[in-house]
């Protein structure tokens, strides 16, 4: 099964991959744990490309984190669910789609447009969208060192958040939205329920 995580920068959404992927080995599942930007020595490298403090345009941008995904999907995606195993990605396609083809205004069709034919079809069975008011995510970001895209301000994270709404209203067989507000522990009860992994649904 493939599961994705999305959210704004600070939402928790790398702890909450953490702890699924946790989950899901102790129960005796096998488990390929990976993240977007990287998770294969070119997408890490494009990762400091992104991530570092260049001018990078918005084109570009779009078309570096593209490139990063068609060799994740190639490399890694689609030979464990060809194995049958679980895939936990941190940020996937709908980051692109919310970054870039909102936020960035490039629009979903143009940042689809893009995307290598090896993602045809490879939506994720599941995509938990963690949400929390921005201003609460800004004071978690507060503690760490922001990167290029983080340092945006002017209200981009708030159209970042609406645009990951927007995303799940069109796509609510497979978003499901979370309150990130929660403790994580509970929030990880909360995953793992939306997953048919027992407890609350
Ligand atoms: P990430 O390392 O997940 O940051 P964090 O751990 O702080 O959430 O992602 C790095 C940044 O890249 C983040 O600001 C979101 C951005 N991003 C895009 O703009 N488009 C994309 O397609 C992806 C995958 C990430």
């Amino acid at each position: 099964m493939f599961v994705t995580f999305e959210g704004i920068d600070g939402s928790g959404k790398s702890t909450q991959a953490r702890l699924l992927v946790e989950h899901l080995r102790a129960t005796g599942s096998e488990v390929v744990s990976t993240r977007e930007p990287g998770g294969t020595p070119l997408g890490e490298g494009i990762r400091q490309l992104l991530l570092a403090g260049d001018r990078v345009g918005n084109w570009a941008e779009a078309a570096l984190f593209a490139a990063a995904r068609a060799q994740l999907v190639e490399d890694i995606v689609r030979p464990a669910l060809a194995r049958g195993e679980w895939v936990v990605c941190d940020r996937f396609i709908d980051s692109s789609l919310a970054y870039q083809g909102l936020a960035r205004g490039l629009g979903l069709e143009a940042v689809l447009r893009l995307s290598p034919p090896s993602l045809d079809g490879l939506w994720p069975a599941r995509t938990l969208l963690l949400e929390l008011p921005s201003r609460v995510a800004a004071a978690r970001l507060a503690e760490t060192s922001p990167d290029r895209i983080e340092r945006v301000g002017g209200g981009f994270i708030e159209s970042v958040a609406a645009g990951y709404a927007q995303l799940a209203e069109r796509h609510p067989e497979r978003i499901v939205r979370l309150d990130a507000t929660l403790p994580a522990d509970e929030l990880a009860a909360a995953v793992r329920g939306k997953l048919g992994l027992g407890e609350r649904t």
